[in-house]
Order: C-alpha cells, then sequence, then structure tokens
C-alpha cells in the first residue's frame, strides 16, 4: 500500500484569479506529487511500507517528505473557490475570544505569514485550553500529530506557492489567500 497522491479538492482552475491554473499545475501536480513520490521511493520494501501518513510522521520516517505530503493536502483544504471573507460559526466566535476580532486575527496572521523567513508555513491552530493561535513552522514542520496544538488552517509560505503569480511578493499572494480561505474547513477541524 503506497501512499497517495490526494486529488485537489477543486478544479485546477478554480481558485483563479488568486491562485492561477499554472500554480496549481506546479504545485499540486509537480511540488506535491513530488514528496509524495519520494516518501514511496523511502518506504518501499522497508518495515515502514504500508504504514499510514501519520504514523510515519510520527516515527520521523523520511520526514520532508512525509511532512511535506502531509501539509499539501492540509492547504489544499484549506482553501476553497468563492472561499474567503469573514468567518462564520463556531471559527468566528473563536477567534473573536482569542484575537479580538476578525480584523486584529488578520493582521496577526498576515504578519506571522509576511515576517516568516525562507520557506514553511503559517498556521491558525487551537491549543489545549481551546485558545486560537497562529504558529509558524519552518521548511517541512508540521502540526501533524502534534499533542498540544490542533491545525485548523494552514497557508504555505513556501515560494514555489506563489512565484509565478505573483514572484517574490509574499504579501501581495498573502492579500489574495484571504479571498480563498475555507472558514468550513476550519469550523470542522475545531471538532
Ligand atoms: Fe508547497
Amino acid at each position: 500500500m503506497a501512499i497517495e497522491h490526494p486529488a485537489l479538492p477543486y478544479a485546477l482552475d478554480a481558485l483563479a484569479p488568486h491562485i492561477s491554473r499554472e500554480t496549481l499545475e506546479l504545485h499540486h501536480g509537480k511540488h506535491h506529487a513530488g514528496y509524495v513520490r519520494k516518501l514511496n521511493a523511502a518506504i518501499e520494501g522497508t518495515p515502514h511500507a504500508g504504514k499510514d501518513l501519520e504514523t510515519l510522521i510520527a516515527e520521523g520516517v523520511a520526514f520532508n517528505a512525509a511532512a511535506q505530503t502531509w501539509n499539501h493536502g492540509f492547504y489544499w483544504n484549506s482553501m476553497r473557490p468563492g472561499g474567503g471573507g469573514a468567518p462564520s460559526g463556531r471559527i468566528a466566535a473563536a477567534i473573536d475570544a482569542s484575537f479580538g476580532s476578525f480584523a486584529s486575527f488578520r493582521e496577526a496572521f498576515s504578519g506571522v505569514a509576511a515576517g516568516h523567513f525562507a520557506s514553511g508555513w503559517a498556521w491558525l491552530a487551537r491549543d489545549a485550553a481551546g485558545q486560537l493561535e497562529v504558529v509558524e513552522t519552518h521548511d517541512a514542520g508540521t502540526l501533524a500529530g502534534n499533542d498540544a496544538l490542533t491545525p485548523l488552517l494552514v497557508c504555505d509560505v513556501w515560494e514555489h506557492a506563489y512565484y509565478v503569480d505573483y514572484r517574490n511578493a509574499r504579501g501581495a499572494y498573502l492579500e489574495a489567500w484571504w479571498n480563498l480561505v475555507n472558514w468550513d474547513f476550519a469550523n470542522a477541524n475545531l471538532g
């Protein structure tokens, strides 16, 4: 049983104009697929073959490929066509309780994502006490399997996520990303 490369949850052109078809072709079809391929190559014929993705990450098996495989799956679901705008449901109340307002949260999240040095990920996460936090992880760093923090949303701030559409203007990509946020996914992850 190989680890699967999950299909995008929408069409390649569904996030345009915020994220183009060309970006998704490269990002999902080359980068994400490449991590899955490397992971499967690393575990094939070893005692790790047949383990699920979360187990491989927890055991640190081919960590970069495994965590990048998981993070990208979470990232695709953190966006949806026609998403964005103000949150609704329980996530809206949780954001207000933790950050004061959606505007304050957005500013905090964009600040962390824009200021993140080099490659990585910006997350909205819930701690054990129910408080929401903005968290950054470097390179393939992940919140998958994290005992203290439950990931609710993630934004990929690797340059491959935005270079085709925005060159090196990460801030422009982040502005666009807010038009895609999948609040239904965040509400589901809130549990
Ligand atoms: Fe990526």
